[in-house]
C-alpha cells in the first residue's frame, strides 16, 4: 500500500439537480449533500488522506435566493456541530474564507461561532484535517495575499506569496474532485491545485461515496 499522505479537495456540486430529479426542493438536495459530506469525512479519515478540503460556499454563491442561502448556512452550522463524530474519527476542523473582521466578509455571526467552536473543540485531534471553504473565493484569497506581500516589503516569490494565503500550511492538492458532470474549477484553490490530478464524475454530490473517493485517490497513483 502506498502510504503517501494525500490532500483531496472536492467541489461538491449537483445538490440542486439531485433534488430536481427526485421532484424535491433544492434545499432537500443540500441536506442530502451535507449528509454525504459527513460520510465522506468518515471514509476519508480511514484512508491515506491527511487533508480533505471541501468547497462549502463560495463568494459567488451569496446571490442565490435568500431562502436557499439561509438553508445552506443552517447546514454549515449542523456540519460544524458534528463535534463528537469528528472527535471519534480524530478529525481536526479548519476553515478558509474571507476573514470575519475584514471588509467584504459576509459570514453571519452564528456561522462564525459554529466555525470557531468546531476548530476549538477538535484542535487536539491528530488525524485528518478537514478544511471547509466557506465564503471562499480563490481570487479574493490571492488578491489579499498579494496586497499583504507588497505591504510586507518581502521579495515577490512563490514561497513568500504562499505565506499570505488564508492557510499557508495547507499542502498542495493531490487530487481535485468535481461532481455532477461539470468540468469547471469555479474559483477554487487556484494556487493550491497547481500540480493536482483532476477527477470529474457525472454523479451529483449527494451520491458521491467511498467507491468514488477510492477512484479519485487511485488517480494519484499513476
Ligand atoms: C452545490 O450544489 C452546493 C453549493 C454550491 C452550495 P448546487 O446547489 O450548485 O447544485 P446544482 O449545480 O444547482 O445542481
Ligand atoms: C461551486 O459550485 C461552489 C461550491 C461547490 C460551493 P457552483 O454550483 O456554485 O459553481 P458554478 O457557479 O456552477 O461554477
Ligand atoms: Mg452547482
Amino acid at each position: 500500500m502506498n502510504s503517501k499522505q494525500l490532500h483531496v479537495a472536492c467541489i461538491m456540486d449537483g445538490n440542486g439537480r439531485w433534488a430536481r430529479k427526485r421532484g424535491l426542493p433544492r434545499t432537500a438536495g443540500h441536506t442530502a449533500g451535507e449528509e454525504s459530506l459527513a460520510d465522506i469525512v468518515r471514509a476519508a479519515s480511514k484512508r491515506e488522506v491527511s487533508y480533505l478540503t471541501v468547497f462549502g460556499f463560495s463568494t459567488e454563491n451569496w446571490v442565490r435566493p435568500r431562502a436557499e442561502v439561509r438553508h445552506i448556512l443552517g447546514l454549515h452550522k449542523k456540519l460544524f456541530g458534528r463535534i463528537s463524530e469528528l472527535n471519534e474519527n480524530n478529525v481536526r476542523v479548519n476553515w478558509i474564507g474571507r476573514p470575519f473582521d475584514e471588509p467584504g466578509s459576509r459570514t453571519p455571526l452564528y456561522v462564525q461561532r459554529a466555525i470557531r467552536k468546531a476548530i476549538e473543540d477538535t484542535k487536539q485531534n491528530s488525524g485528518m484535517v478537514l478544511t471547509v471553504a466557506f465564503d471562499y473565493g480563490s481570487r479574493s484569497e490571492l488578491t489579499r495575499a498579494a496586497k499583504m506581500l507588497v505591504a510586507s516589503n518581502s521579495e515577490l516569490t512563490p514561497a513568500n506569496l504562499q505565506n499570505f494565503l488564508y492557510d499557508a500550511s495547507l499542502p498542495p492538492v493531490d487530487v481535485l474532485v468535481r461532481t455532477s458532470g461539470e468540468s469547471r474549477i469555479s474559483n477554487f484553490l487556484l494556487w493550491q491545485i497547481n500540480a493536482a490530478k483532476i477527477y470529474f464524475t457525472e454523479r451529483p454530490w449527494p451520491d458521491f461515496d467511498a467507491v468514488d473517493l477510492d477512484a479519485a485517490i487511485a488517480l494519484t497513483k499513476n
